[in-house]
């Protein structure tokens, strides 16, 4: 097994198949996926039993209750686009399951079918993007927490992300699910329960609100720390080929499906696995 770290953020691991790992090969990914925040696979053949049971072999599996479901495999969500559709889904930095208290640990995306070019997803370390932050900025962000919301992304009002684009359809849905979700706070700075490591933990898709703010003040420090954690240093982009397999933490990155290849289908198949409650 061979471990590349990648410029910005992120480890490619090569000499493993995903479908026969032993128990070493699973611990030493383990550590590397806590260390970096996401690893990806080339040239794996995976079936979707056999992603599931990979998945499995993390945490148990959250069965997604907004995305469309692959029709034999429940626990598997379709992240897809059609030809005809404009928007896709994922389509700015964001980090998954955010707004809820036990945030999901992280999902294995697989590609199963890919436009001729584009449909690259990019992704950015919160661990660098606190580690980089002045000592000013730090000590302003000690002790502070955020508000998460799904209401305005996935809920059923008229101006939600999802009722105002096309990447929803019949891709997304279950918006009343959204709907009587309570918000939650979590610390804007977490320690990541796998590497102990410090992490930036608000996202420009989900984190609503700093508690103890108003609104203006909190919009400012909110537009700041993402103008900081948005910055090249912090990235990666991934380009995808088939066999590509990429597992991402939602606790220590951020995540961007770039949305450049209209006319033109991308399918993944997405497994979601739980996490826990952050501090
Ligand atoms: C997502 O946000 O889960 C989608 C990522 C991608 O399609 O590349």
């Amino acid at each position: 097994m061979k471990i590349e770290p990648l410029p910005g953020v992120g480890a490619e691991i090569t000499g493993v198949d995903l479908r026969r790992l032993s128990g070493g090969e699973f611990a030493a990914i383990r550590q590397v996926y806590a260390d970096h925040g996401v690893i990806f696979f080339r040239d794996q053949n995976l079936s979707e039993e056999d992603h599931i049971a990979f998945a499995e072999r993390w945490a148990p599996i959250n069965i997604n209750r907004f995305f469309a479901a692959h029709p034999d495999h429940p626990e598997i969500a379709l992240v897809a686009k059609d030809k005809e559709q404009k928007d896709n889904i994922g389509g700015g930095w964001h980090t998954d399951h955010s707004y809820d208290l036990e945030p999901a640990m992280g999902s294995i995306l697989v590609a199963r079918e890919l436009p001729e070019s584009g449909g690259d997803t990019m992704f950015a370390s919160m661990y660098r993007a606190y580690n980089a932050l002045d000592d000013a900025t730090k000590a302003e962000i000690d002790g502070l927490s955020a508000v998460h919301s799904a209401h305005h992304i996935f809920g059923s009002g008229k101006s939600t992300y999802y009722s105002t684009t096309d990447a929803g359809g019949n891709r997304i849905g279950n918006a009343s699910a959204a709907d009587v979700l309570t918000d939650v706070t979590h610390p804007v700075v977490i320690t990541h329960p796998l590497s102990g490591k410090k992490a930036l933990y608000v996202n420009p898709a989900f984190t609503v609100k700093i508690v103890g703010k108003t609104e203006e003040q909190s919009k400012d420090l909110l537009a700041r720390l993402y103008a900081h954690a948005m910055k090249k240093d912090f990235a990666y982009r991934f380009q995808w080929r088939p066999g590509s397999v990429a597992f991402w933490d939602n606790r220590s990155t951020w995540h961007w499906a770039l949305n450049d290849y209209q006319g033109q289908r991308r399918i993944m198949h997405r497994i979601t696995v739980e996490g826990c409650a952050l501090h």
